[in-house]
C-alpha cells in the first residue's frame, strides 16, 4: 500500500511538470510562436527544437546577451526551472 501511495506521488509530480510547461507556453509564448511553436511571420519555429537549444537561448534572452526584438515581458522574469520546463515541452511538439 505505501508503495502505490509512493508510485502515485511521483506520478503526480511528474505530470504536474509537464503541465507547468505547457501552461507556461499558452500563457506567455504562444501568442507569438502561436498554440503548438509552429511560427508565424517574422516568429520562428519552436516546435522540434531541442530543450537544451532553447533553454540555452532563454538563459541568454534573460541575461541580455541575446536581445528579443519585441518586448516580451516574461523573459525577465522566467526562472531556471521554467525555462527548462516550457523547454521541455516545446521539444515535445513536432
Ligand atoms: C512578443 C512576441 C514573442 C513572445 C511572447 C515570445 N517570443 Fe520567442 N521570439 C520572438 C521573436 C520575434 C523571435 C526571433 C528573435 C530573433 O530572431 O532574434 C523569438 C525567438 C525565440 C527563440 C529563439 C529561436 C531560434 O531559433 O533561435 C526562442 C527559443 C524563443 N523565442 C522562445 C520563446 C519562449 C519559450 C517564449 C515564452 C516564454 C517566447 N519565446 C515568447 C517573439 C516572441
Amino acid at each position: 500500500m505505501k508503495k502505490m501511495i509512493m508510485i502515485m506521488a511521483l506520478l503526480m509530480v511528474s505530470i504536474s511538470t509537464y503541465a507547468g510547461g505547457k501552461e507556461y507556453f499558452a500563457t506567455n509564448c504562444a501568442s507569438c510562436h502561436g498554440a503548438t511553436a509552429q511560427g508565424q511571420g517574422m516568429f520562428p519555429k519552436l516546435a522540434g527544437k531541442d530543450a537544451k537549444f532553447i533553454t540555452a537561448e532563454l538563459v541568454k534572452f534573460k541575461a541580455k546577451t541575446r536581445k528579443m526584438p519585441f518586448p516580451v515581458p516574461v523573459k525577465d522574469t522566467i526562472t531556471d526551472e521554467q525555462a527548462k520546463e516550457v523547454a521541455e515541452f516545446i521539444a515535445t511538439l513536432k
